[in-house]
């Protein structure tokens, strides 16, 4: 029997702007089987993003259950899901947000739980970058800057990785090596994989596509 990883149960996230209300999600339920690699497509707007920060703790439902390897992750304190968070999940994001004044190993080695850096060493190599551990990210092509994302997202070994839109600043070329390199992650290391993407040639990397509208998945 697989193992789910992400299992959401009816998950709504209202937002009020003064009298507005939106429905980012709107009653969805997903499960996420250990070692699927799945990507949502679908307009702006649709709940995408809202999804993947709920799928990753970093913001609670305002309705509904979100099971992360079976636990009901409302029922732990604010400490455990950072704990958790921190050693489960990687995230990827579309701007890639590596700080500019740390080096390439050290902005990969930034949320690491353990001090020892032969974790970071070995990402570095699967990324293809080993010769750029002492350069700063902004003397690194914007490909390259995503590669490092994709390594600082997995230096605590998380059984799940959640990117929003990692293609969408990227050229075709360098969409493409991101995508093989998150295949290669999803295909020989057994990581779950969720993506956000607008892009259809990402998209057709993944075994499952989602369309999102209106909060809800089609
Ligand atoms: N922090 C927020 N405050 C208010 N509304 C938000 C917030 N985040 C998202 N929304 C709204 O929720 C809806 C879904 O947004 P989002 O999840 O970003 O969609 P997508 O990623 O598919 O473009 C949109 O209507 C958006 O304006
Ligand atoms: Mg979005």
């Amino acid at each position: 029997m697989n193992k789910t990883v992400l299992n959401f149960q009816n998950v709504w996230k209202t937002y009020r702007m003064g009298d507005e209300i939106v429905n980012a999600l709107a009653g969805v339920n997903l499960t996420l089987e250990k070692g699927s690699f799945t990507s949502m497509m679908g307009p702006s707007g649709s709940g995408k993003s809202t999804l993947l920060h709920v799928g990753g703790i970093l913001d609670m439902p305002t309705q509904g259950t979100l099971l992360m390897n079976g636990k009901d992750t409302s029922k732990l304190s604010r400490k455990k899901q950072a704990k958790f968070r921190r050693k489960e999940i990687g995230f990827v994001f579309q701007r890639f947000n590596l700080l500019n004044q740390l080096t390439v190993m050290e902005n990969i080695m930034l949320p690491s739980l353990d001090s020892e850096n032969n974790k970071a060493e070995e990402l570095l190599e699967r990324i293809r970058l080993e010769k750029k551990h002492d350069k700063k990210p902004n003397q690194l092509s914007g490909g390259e800057q995503q590669r490092v994302c994709i390594a600082r997202a997995l230096i605590n070994n998380p059984s799940l990785i959640l990117a929003d839109e990692p293609t969408g600043e990227l050229d075709t070329r360098n969409a493409e090596v991101i995508m093989n390199l998150l295949k290669d992650l999803n295909e020989n290391d057994g990581v779950t994989i969720l993506i956000a993407t607008h892009n259809q040639l990402a998209a057709d990397f993944t075994d499952k596509i989602l369309e999102m509208q209106d909060g809800k998945i089609q």
